[in-house]
């Protein structure tokens, strides 16, 4: 009989995160150290809820979005495998259910990646009665996937890119300021086929890019002047360097060989109409990540031109609302 008196039900959440100074590299592959900091901002209620408690089964059941998932889904693998690190040695002993639920519109195409870590590390940490701070939290996050190590906190965080070979320097650490006004909207655009996950492009890039060299100094100047710009809630500083940044990291995959671009026609015309309206005075700046859909951020008094260009966006206030239980 599975003895599963030491784990008990815990519920937690995690917010989603955008990158203004883009994580695109590594120095350790398995620990996901970075080869520079990187700046997100929170997606306030978009994110993931995430339950973890003894199975009644006597076998580990993980469900995502209301499905039972299949024992070889890839998942469920990365999820038990995380477990793992929790119950080391323990495993057939400690058999656990994970329930995940992502609030984020499907439609939106946002990875989950980073709030599912996060949720599940403070799920997990709950599960086992361990009471650990969030830096804690995020170093163990980060072994998960990178971007998780940002998505303890609400509102902007950095996460410092260290320099011990352990990892135990590189960790999240929120930013103390909060900026009410900030925007998110996200334009989700058709996806297409199935691209690289951001892991594998990551790797391919790093590995074959005559551009990717240069790319860690720069991106860590970039994070150095986009912190410095929220620091100063400089907005005209900052939204030219979150988009340099980003189109810095898609220039470094294009010029992988063979080339990646997660880019599609659509995001290009997406961006094009942008550059237009900012000729015309609206104040929006563009940032992706692995995949074809726009974030635009921007001040609460553009929210009417940006709908306007875009009507099909959501728009996100990560400052502007109080946060669910558990966030
Ligand atoms: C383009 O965190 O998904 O979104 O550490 O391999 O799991 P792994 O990668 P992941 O990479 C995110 C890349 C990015 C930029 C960013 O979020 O900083």
């Amino acid at each position: 009989m599975a003895d599963v008196s030491e784990v008990r039900s815990f519920d937690a959440y995690a917010p989603s995160n955008i990158a203004l100074s883009k994580y695109w590299g590594k120095r350790d592959a398995r620990r996901n150290l970075p080869t520079n900091s990187s700046i997100s901002i929170s997606l306030a209620d978009w994110g993931s809820h995430t339950t973890v408690g003894p199975a009644p089964s006597g076998r580990d059941v993980v469900s995502h979005n209301g499905d039972i998932l299949a024992s070889d889904d890839s998942f469920a693998r990365r999820a038990l495998q995380f477990a793992d690190l929790f119950r080391a040695g323990r495993s057939s002993d400690l058999p656990l259910s994970i329930t995940t639920r992502n609030t984020i519109p499907t439609a939106a195409g946002l990875a989950s990646s980073a709030s599912g870590f996060a949720a599940l590390t403070r799920a997990l940490c709950g599960a086992f009665g361990l009471d650990l701070d969030e830096t804690d939290m995020s170093r163990i996050a980060r072994l998960g996937s990178g971007s998780a190590a940002r998505s303890l906190w609400h509102g902007f965080v950095r996460w410092n890119k260290g320099d011990r070979a352990d990892g135990l320097d590189s960790y999240g650490e929120r930013l103390d300021l909060d900026w009410p006004a900030f925007r998110i909207a996200i334009v989700a655009l058709d996806k297409g086929p199935k691209p690289q996950s951001s892991r594998d492009g990551m790797n391919h890039t790093t590995q074959t890019s005559p551009l990717f060299p240069p790319w860690p100094a720069q991106a860590e100047q970039d994070c150095k002047a986009i912190e410095a710009a929220i620091a100063a809630q400089a907005f005209d500083d900052l939204g030219p360097l979150v988009e340099a940044n980003a189109l810095g990291m898609h220039a470094t995959m294009m010029a992988a060989r063979p080339p990646l671009c997660y880019l599609t026609g659509e995001t290009w015309t997406v961006l094009h109409r942008l550059w237009q309206a900012r000729a015309d005075g609206v104040a929006a700046y563009a940032t992706m990540d692995a995949g074809p859909n726009v974030k635009l951020i921007f001040l609460e008094d553009s929210t009417d031109d940006v709908l306007t260009l875009f009507p099909q966006a959501s728009v996100i206030a990560p400052f502007g609302q109080e946060f669910g239980p558990g966030s």
